[in-house]
């Protein structure tokens, strides 16, 4: 049985993650989306938020499960018998900061391998930073979110605005 992690932020869901998540439920037994924290981003959503936003964009995908964790992925991977850790690629400008994970990621467990997926065309330009950007500005975010989470996005988006 091959389970794969698939980490991120996920701050919040797109339908690119989406799209890689079910493109990777075919290709694993079991896929844990993984919450985590990047330094080197401030999160709007908090990480039970984004948790439950996944759960409820994937709750029809079998055997995904999502998973809030803290501290160094690999410890998260091996702590749940995962393999694999799983990417998505959108395109060139992604390349250096997702190889130098992978390279840190391999050095710390070598037994884990990172496996890229290439995203679908019509997501290449999609992000949550541009669902952030369009929400905050009254932009429709419909085109970008699952339907089933676009509600609860673009209330906490709305409510964020009026804290600034
Ligand atoms: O969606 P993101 O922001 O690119 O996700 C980044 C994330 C959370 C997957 C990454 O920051 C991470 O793996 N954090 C856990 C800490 C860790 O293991 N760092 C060493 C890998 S370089």
């Amino acid at each position: 049985m091959t389970t794969a992690v698939y980490p991120g932020s996920f701050d919040p869901v797109t339908l690119g993650h989406v799209d890689i998540i079910r493109r990777a439920a075919k290709m694993f037994d079991r896929v844990i989306v993984a919450v985590g924290i990047n330094m080197e981003k401030k999160p709007w959503f908090t990480a039970e938020e984004r948790g439950e936003l996944l759960r409820s964009a994937t709750k029809d995908i079998q055997n995904v499960e999502v998973v809030e964790f803290e501290g160094l992925l690999v410890d998260f991977a091996k702590s749940v018998d995962a393999t694999v850790i799983l990417k998505g690629l959108r395109a060139v400008s992604d390349f250096e900061y997702e190889f130098q994970m992978a390279l840190t990621n391999s050095k710390l467990a070598p037994e884990i391998e990172t496996v890229f997926l290439t995203t679908s065309a019509v997501n290449m330009y999609l992000s949550s930073s541009i669902v952030k950007q369009v929400g905050i500005l009254g932009g429709d975010i419909s085109p970008f979110v699952p339907e089933c989470v676009h509600d609860e996005i673009k209330s906490r988006i709305k409510q964020r605005s009026r804290l600034k």
